[in-house]
């Protein structure tokens, strides 16, 4: 995981890649670097954000160069560990996303030839490997190298001796940006946004040689053409708009948001398989799979077919009975373990659909099917409009294989947001800002929404945040209760109303304070809880959406109430590509 940028044109390349991976910081961010060709290599690397950089670093001179933002993998977050990486006589200089598996080996073997390490990154083998391999010639040395490397990669390499940009992909997401005599790589199309709407995806194994003139792409040493896209999103997408936060922004964009998912599925666009399925499972990662878990209870009860939910870095490495099935949920579409998820669906024959948010991305290419669910670009690592347009898109799906489409719900999911933008939280953000530990409890499909509320806690807020069936909670956890720790709860009308009211009550005796979110006319509810958060809403779709959206504001207030990051928290990414 890393954003990696590329540039190559009329305009001084060091602003572009400074900017480039500012957008691009969401994929890592605990050290940055940029290389620059003009007659000679130039390089400026160090710890720390990209954002925080000054702008006399971006003097570097040169139209030509090569920028990444980097998540530790293998070595500290460092000044020495920061990509770009160099042979010894700084002649080739590499940006890497993913992982060289053999990076080991090969070290060992490029030590031998005498080449001298200077980083502990699995990275370096490659500018070494280049040295060891070129004769004069950076694409040829390229073409070469693929053959000795295992593992994920998108990589982009200058040399010395020519001005010219090579790209490489394998495994990892890499796009070129199309424009009037300038030219653009990148892991995803963010930092082109602003430049062009042209782009085009790399397929794995492709290798662009990149110049002023134009571009040429080879598979091995064969010429392939690839598909131009024109892009839609507008560049004001990936700017915070006047917002403190993208988390916020994103958060407000949400009504819009899960219209648009909703609507993204009808009768003609679902896969006719989905029909027939007796079974299904569904594949996914940290908000992804609670989205997944939502769509278990709901679809079992309103379908009356099994739904398993795995995680994607589980599903992979046990042998469990296959489903006609495989739902594979990834914003980004290139969350190695659903990958990987797909993929032992795909060896095995059986339908596989990708819900994801990135036309192109990986999983759409493992995928038989794609449905977009269309929310826009998200730069805050914390996941909103994402899963609530998963969200969108599931309980779409829900309605149309059972045939209950609702319009309640098809008219009103962005209203019954809008309305959550009403509510004061002040009282529930105070109780959760000075706890150290906080319980989200549920019932049904809310226990997978209160899951996701507690992810949302502890990612920005790095509050300890724990979700539990709320019947379960008295097995064990109740001995954690204190005065010092608030419960979290959905108690809202439905069949489990009297159950979830009776286990509040045992909460409460045990003097812990209670953040309720329930009926505004629920007298019994208000005098029990510390806190009433109400909510009417008229169908259960309505309410998991507003409960999720109550959620994400309780954080994200919690969270700048503490002053934390928000944006980006320690040691999260929001794109995960390794396993
Ligand atoms: C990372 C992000 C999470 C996200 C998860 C799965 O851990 O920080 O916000 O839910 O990956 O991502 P995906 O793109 O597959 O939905």
């Amino acid at each position: 995981m890393c954003g990696i940028v590329g540039y190559i044109g009329f305009r001084p390349a060091a602003p572009v890649l400074f900017e480039g991976l500012k957008q691009l910081e969401y994929r890592g961010y605990d050290s940055y670097g940029i290389a620059t060709h003009s007659n000679e290599i130039f390089i400026h690397k160090k710890k720390g954000k990209v954002s925080e950089f000054s702008p006399d670093e971006t003097t570097l001179p040169g139209t030509c160069g090569i920028g990444h933002t980097r998540w530790a993998t293998h070595g500290i977050p460092s000044d020495l560990n920061a990509h770009p990486h160099t042979d010894c006589n700084e002649q080739i200089a590499v940006v890497h996303n993913g992982i060289i598996e053999n990076y080991a080996h090969l070290k060992r073997e490029l030590r031998a030839k005498g080449h001298t390490f200077r980083s502990e990154t699995d990275t370096e083998v490659i500018p070494h490997l280049l040295e060891d391999l070129n004769e004069g010639d950076l694409l040829k040395a390229i073409q070469k190298m693929v053959n000795y490397l295992e593992g994920s990669y998108a990589v982009l390499a200058i040399s010395n001796d020519c001005n010219r940009l090579i790209a490489v992909k394998n495994r990892s997401p890499l796009v070129l940006g199309i424009g009037d005599g300038e030219f653009f790589a990148a892991s995803d199309i963010t930092p082109l946004l602003e430049y062009t709407n042209r782009v085009l995806y790399l397929e794995d194994g492709d290798i662009a040689e990149i110049s002023v003139d134009g571009y040429e792409i080879y598979q091995g040493s064969t010429q392939v053409s690839r598909r131009v896209h024109e892009i839609q999103w507008a560049p004001e997408t990936v700017q915070k708009g006047g917002f403190p936060h993208f988390m916020l922004k994103e958060i407000y964009e949400q009504p819009e948001v899960i219209n648009r998912a909703i609507h993204s599925l009808t009768p003609d666009s679902i896969p006719r398989f989905l029909y027939d399925a007796k079974s299904m499972t569904v594949v996914a990662c940290g908000s992804s799979y609670h989205a997944g878990l939502i769509f278990r209870y709901l679809a079992e009860s309103a379908c009356g077919i099994p739904v398993r939910v795995e995680f994607g870095s589980e599903f992979k490495y046990n042998s469990v009975p296959l489903t006609d099935v495989i739902i594979g949920i990834s914003q980004s579409g290139e969350t190695a373990d659903t990958l990987s998820a797909i993929h032992k669906g795909n060896c095995s024959n059986v339908q596989t659909v990708a819900i994801t948010n990135v036309l192109n991305s990986s999983i759409t290419r493992y995928a038989d099917n794609t449905i977009l669910m269309q929310a826009g670009p998200e730069i805050s690592v914390a996941a909103t409009k994402s899963f609530t347009a998963q969200l969108g898109v599931l309980l779409q799906m829900i309605s149309l294989l059972s045939g209950q489409v609702s319009d309640e719900f098809l008219s009103h999911a962005g209203v019954s947001i809008d309305k959550v933008f009403l509510l004061n939280l002040d009282d529930a953000v105070s109780l959760c800002a000075k706890a150290e530990h906080i319980f989200f409890v549920g019932r049904g499909p809310f226990y997978p929404v209160m899951m996701e509320g507690a992810l949302k806690m502890k990612e920005i807020s790095y509050i300890h945040a724990e979700s539990y069936a709320a019947g379960e909670i008295k097995h064990g956890p109740f001995s954690l209760l204190s005065p010092e720790t608030p419960v979290i709860a959905t108690c809202l009308p439905g069949p489990a109303y009297a159950v979830m009211l009776g286990n509040l009550k045992e909460m409460k005796a045990r003097g812990t304070p209670i953040i309720a979110i329930g009926s505004e006319e629920d007298t019994e509810l208000s005098e029990l809880a510390d806190v009433l958060i109400p909510l009417e809403e008229k169908h259960i779709f309505l309410e998991i959406v507003a409960v999720t959206v109550i959620l994400q504001l309780l954080a994200y207030h919690t969270a700048a109430l503490l002053g934390r990051e928000i944006d980006k928290p320690r040691n999260l990414a929001k794109s995960v590509t390794v396993e």
